[in-house]
C-alpha cells in the first residue's frame, strides 16, 4: 500500500480515542500518532522549568519517550501550554508530515479533523459523558498508583475539557463532517467496530 490515507480521531479526555486510534491503526496496518503525548512533552519540560515555546520548538524524539508523561500533573501542564497560539504552530509541520506519510495514519487529539488535516478522509469524534470519563480516567490512574480520589479526577477531567474547548487557537470540536461516537455506554467492541466501519467505508477500492 503506497497511497496516503489519513484518520483524525479527535475528543475529549479518556472518550476512548486513544484505545480506538490503536487498535484501527493496528487493524489497518497503519501509523498511529496520539498527539497529545506532543503537548504533554511540551508540557512536561515546562515543569522542569523550560519555556513553554522554547519547548515546542526544540522538542526532540527523547522528551516524546518519557514514561511518566501520562500523569495528571503532565496532563493538567499539557492543556496548559496547549492554549499558547506559538505552541501549536510549532507542532503542526510535525503532524501534518506524519499525517500524510505513505501507507496511512491515524493521528488523535484535539484539532486534527479541524486544524491539523482537515483534508482527512476519515474524521471521528469520540466522546462519552464526564462521569463516565473520569471513572475510565480514574481506574487507569489508580492502576498506576495514584492517590487522587474520584471526585479529583472528575474536576480535572472539566476543568480540561473546559480549557480545551474554550481556548481560541484550535478549540476542541468535531469537525462539521465528523462522525459522531459516543461511547458512554459502549463496550470497547462495539465503539471500535462502528469506528472501523467508518474507515472501511472511505478506504479505496481494492483493485
Ligand atoms: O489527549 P491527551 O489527554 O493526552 O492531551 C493532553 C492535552 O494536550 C489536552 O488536554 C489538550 C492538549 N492537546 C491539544 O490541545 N491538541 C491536541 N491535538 C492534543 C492534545
Amino acid at each position: 500500500m503506497t497511497y496516503s490515507f489519513t484518520v483524525a480521531i479527535d475528543g475529549p479526555a479518556a472518550a476512548g480515542k486513544g484505545t480506538i486510534s490503536k487498535a484501527a491503526a493496528a487493524h489497518f496496518g497503519f501509523a498511529h500518532l496520539d498527539t497529545g503525548l506532543l503537548y504533554r512533552a511540551v508540557g512536561r519540560r515546562t515543569l522542569l522549568g523550560v519555556d513553554p515555546v522554547e519547548a515546542a520548538q526544540t522538542l526532540t524524539a527523547e522528551d516524546l519517550d518519557q514514561c511518566e508523561l501520562r500523569t495528571a500533573e503532565i496532563a493538567q501542564a499539557a492543556s496548559k501550554v496547549a492554549v499558547i497560539p506559538e505552541v501549536r504552530a510549532a507542532l503542526v509541520d510535525f503532524q501534518r508530515a506524519f499525517a500524510r506519510r505513505a501507507g496511512g495514519a491515524v493521528l488523535d487529539g484535539r484539532d486534527v479533523g479541524t486544524v491539523i488535516c482537515p483534508h482527512a478522509e476519515v474524521k471521528l469524534f469520540v466522546t462519552a459523558s464526564a462521569e463516565v470519563r473520569a471513572e475510565r480516567r480514574f481506574l487507569e490512574l489508580q492502576a498506576k498508583g495514584s492517590d487522587l480520589t474520584r471526585d479529583q479526577v472528575l474536576a480535572d477531567v472539566k476543568e480540561r475539557d473546559a480549557r480545551d474547548a474554550e481556548r481560541s487557537t484550535a478549540p476542541m470540536k468535531p469537525a462539521e463532517d465528523a462522525v459522531m461516537l459516543d461511547t458512554t455506554d459502549l463496550s470497547i467492541e462495539a465503539a471500535l467496530n462502528q469506528a472501523l466501519a467508518a474507515v472501511n467505508a472511505k478506504l479505496p477500492a481494492a483493485d
